[in-house]
């Protein structure tokens, strides 16, 4: 009797296993049809198109990274700086830092940007400022130095919004077609301030 229970324990546990080897060693769209045929409720796959037009954007930006000189031509991607600060590259490091300082900057840090970004100080008399900019807080979106991203931004264009904004959208329905179009925030906003509510551009 114990070994008859052993045996259908041994043939469950090999089961299971296929069942996870077929999961695990093959690509998405096998692993898609296993876990569909088991399972209900599985999301259903992005269509090719989809995955294409990513991988083709994604090779473009590289294309045009590459054509800038800013990633070497052999394709290396890893630790990329895709901008870099001017005073940063001309070596002009004392034009922010104060080494013998407590802050080592020149300024407080909500102060530091506008000693050259003068434009920004008039701005913020714009009607529709956005609040960390309204205050000085430049870093809460952008590096000092370099950045992998645009613009020196801490997280790519079409994330760094989402750093801060969870809330529902009063608009919701509206953002959700354009997000599923692949819009970008910043196409629609600006980061910074507008004329019109809401900084739309
Ligand atoms: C545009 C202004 C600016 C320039 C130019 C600049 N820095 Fe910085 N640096 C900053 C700011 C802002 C911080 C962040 C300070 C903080 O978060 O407390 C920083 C941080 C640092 C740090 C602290 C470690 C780190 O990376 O966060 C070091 C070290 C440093 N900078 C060295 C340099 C050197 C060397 C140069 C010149 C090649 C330079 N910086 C040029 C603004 C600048
Ligand atoms: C010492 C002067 C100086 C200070 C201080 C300074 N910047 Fe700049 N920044 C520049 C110059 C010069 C450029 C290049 C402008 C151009 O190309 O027209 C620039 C460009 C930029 C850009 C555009 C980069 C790009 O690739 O498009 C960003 C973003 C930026 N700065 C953010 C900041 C932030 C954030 C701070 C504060 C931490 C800061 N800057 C402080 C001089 C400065
Ligand atoms: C909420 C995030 C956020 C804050 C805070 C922020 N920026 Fe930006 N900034 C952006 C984004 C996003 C872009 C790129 C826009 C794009 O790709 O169309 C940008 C672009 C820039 C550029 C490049 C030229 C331009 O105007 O598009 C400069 C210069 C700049 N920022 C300076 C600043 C300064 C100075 C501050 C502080 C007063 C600041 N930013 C605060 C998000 C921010
Ligand atoms: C560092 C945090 C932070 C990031 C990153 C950020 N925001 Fe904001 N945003 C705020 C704060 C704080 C407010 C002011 C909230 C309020 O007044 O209720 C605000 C307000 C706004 C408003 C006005 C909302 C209203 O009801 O008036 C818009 C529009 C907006 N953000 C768009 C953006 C976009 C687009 C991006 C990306 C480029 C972005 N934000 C990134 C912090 C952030
Ligand atoms: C196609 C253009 C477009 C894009 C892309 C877009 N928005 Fe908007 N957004 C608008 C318009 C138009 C309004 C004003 C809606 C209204 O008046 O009710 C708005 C309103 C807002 C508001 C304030 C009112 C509300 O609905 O909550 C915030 C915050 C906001 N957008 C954030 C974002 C963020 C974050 C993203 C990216 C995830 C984004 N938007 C992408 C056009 C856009």
């Amino acid at each position: 009797m114990v070994n008859i229970l052993k045996f259908y324990r041994t043939i469950f546990l090999i089961c299971i296993m296929a069942v996870v080897f077929s999961l695990g060693g093959c690509d998405a769209t096998s692993r898609h049809k296993v876990l569909t045929t088991i399972f209900d409720g599985v999301p259903s796959q992005i269509p090719p198109e989809e995955v294409l037009e990513e991988y083709y954007a994604n090779r473009r930006q590289a294309e045009l990274d590459a054509a800038a000189g800013l990633v070497p031509a052999d394709g290396e991607t890893v630790g990329r700086h895709v901008s870099r600060h001017l005073p940063y590259t001309e070596k002009k490091c004392k034009d922010c830092h104060d080494f013998s300082s407590a802050v080592g900057l020149i300024r407080p840090p909500r102060e530091l940007c506008f000693v050259c970004h003068r434009d920004f100080r008039d701005y913020i008399l714009e009607p529709y400022v956005h609040g960390p900019v309204a205050v000085g807080d430049c870093s809460a979106c952008h590096l000092p130095h370099s950045s992998e991203n645009t613009s020196l931004l801490e997280l790519d264009r079409n994330k760094i919004c989402d750093k801060c904004h969870h809330e529902e959208r009063l608009a919701a329905a509206m953002h959700d077609k354009v997000m599923s179009h692949g819009m970008a925030c910043v196409d629609c906003h600006d980061a910074h301030y507008s004329q019109a509510r809401y900084f739309l551009k």
